[in-house]
């Protein structure tokens, strides 16, 4: 069976999901809306599909079968919801929402539509962190004993679209957009929840209103500590998370390698080959649709990351250790 698929924001991300549908029969993209016409009507054009200014016009008009929904973080929920109860399944795109709150108010809305929604959490489907994942699982290291991830990439960058400086519209900075896939990769890897957080957040010259990057302790329901550590700030830049376990330890920089010792220097280890993280991502939700499951970014998981992040920001406002609401 074919499904018919509506784009819900014709921005940056977008592209990678109509290119993953290329690539795959079952799914046919049907149309496109966003409020900037134009960029609407280059993605509509490109694909042969109509576009529109006005999403829950599309949704009426054209009933499509799944709503991937590519909009601003403030807008998630309204449009994750209006979807669902018109009988579409739905792709949301990370972060599921700007807070628990309304994480719980999409819950309802897929439940009272009978759908099925997964939040795109790609660390999940990228083949160097499934081999990390594999190794981990495997056991051959031992028993995770802590977690250091570190992210520091310029956030302000001439591409970045303006809504993401302001707090209003996309919940937070670099630790709500970039936090999010170093929180879930965090809490997919141990197989855990993080359940406290200590955090301090740096706000000096960054654009907007916004935090520029921060450190944070956390730590899982079993007690394996980690530090999340990312700055927005022009200087070099990382991407890397190093686990310690027992028995050896693991180096994984996401898209690019994974380094395993037992004890002696990093060696580098083969990554089997995996389809395009977007394709995957979308395999899940049909996976979930046909089997009426849950994909593996179910709503509870990615309702637990959304906490983890809101964590962050009550912490360093209390200036203490927070637990992470459940
Ligand atoms: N999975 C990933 O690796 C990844 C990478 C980048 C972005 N994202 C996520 O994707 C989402 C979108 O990010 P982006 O970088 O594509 O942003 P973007 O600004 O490029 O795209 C958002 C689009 O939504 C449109 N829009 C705004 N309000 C609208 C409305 N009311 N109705 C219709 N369209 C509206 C904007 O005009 C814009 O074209 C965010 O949640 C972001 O965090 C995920």
């Amino acid at each position: 069976m074919g499904y018919r698929v509506a784009v819900i924001g014709a921005g940056i991300i977008a592209g990678s999901h109509l290119k993953a549908m290329r690539n795959m029969d079952v799914l046919a993209p049907c149309a496109i809306a966003d409020i900037a016409r134009d960029r609407a009507n280059a993605l509509a054009a490109e694909h042969g599909i109509p576009s529109y200014a006005d999403y829950k016009e599309m949704i009426d008009k054209e009933r499509p079968d799944i709503a991937v929904v590519t909009l601003p973080h403030y807008l998630h929920k309204e449009a994750a919801c209006y979807a669902a109860s018109r009988g579409c399944h739905v792709m949301l795109e990370k972060p599921m929402a700007m807070n628990v709150r309304e994480c719980d108010q999409i819950v309802e809305a897929v439940y009272a539509g009978g759908v099925k929604l997964m939040v795109g959490h790609t660390q999940h489907y990228d083949a160097v962190n499934l081999a990390a994942k594999a190794w981990i699982d495997g056991g051959r290291l031992g028993r995770m004993t802590m977690i250091d991830d570190r992210r520091h990439q310029r956030y302000d960058t001439p591409s970045r679209p303006a809504w993401f400086f302001e707090k209003a519209k996309a919940g937070g900075g670099i630790l709500t957009n970039l936090g999010s896939h170093s929180i879930d990769k965090i809490q997919w890897m141990t197989g855990e929840r993080i359940a406290r957080v200590t955090a301090s957040v740096r706000y000096a010259d960054m654009r907007g209103d916004i935090e520029g990057g921060g450190s944070a302790f956390l730590a899982t329901e079993s007690g394996i500590p980690a530090t999340l550590s990312q700055s927005g700030y022009p200087g070099a830049v990382v991407d890397e998370t190093e686990f310690r376990f027992t028995g050896g330890s693991m180096k994984l920089l996401t898209g690019r390698g994974l380094w395993v010792s037992d004890g002696g220097d990093y060696e580098q280890v083969p990554v089997p080959p995996q389809p395009d993280p977007f394709v995957r991502q979308f395999e899940d939700l049909l996976g979930a649709i046909r089997d009426n499951r849950e994909p593996e970014c179910s709503m509870a998981y990615s309702r637990s990351v959304v906490a983890v992040v809101e964590s962050l920001y009550r912490s360093h406002q209390r200036g203490a250790e927070t637990a992470v609401e459940r």
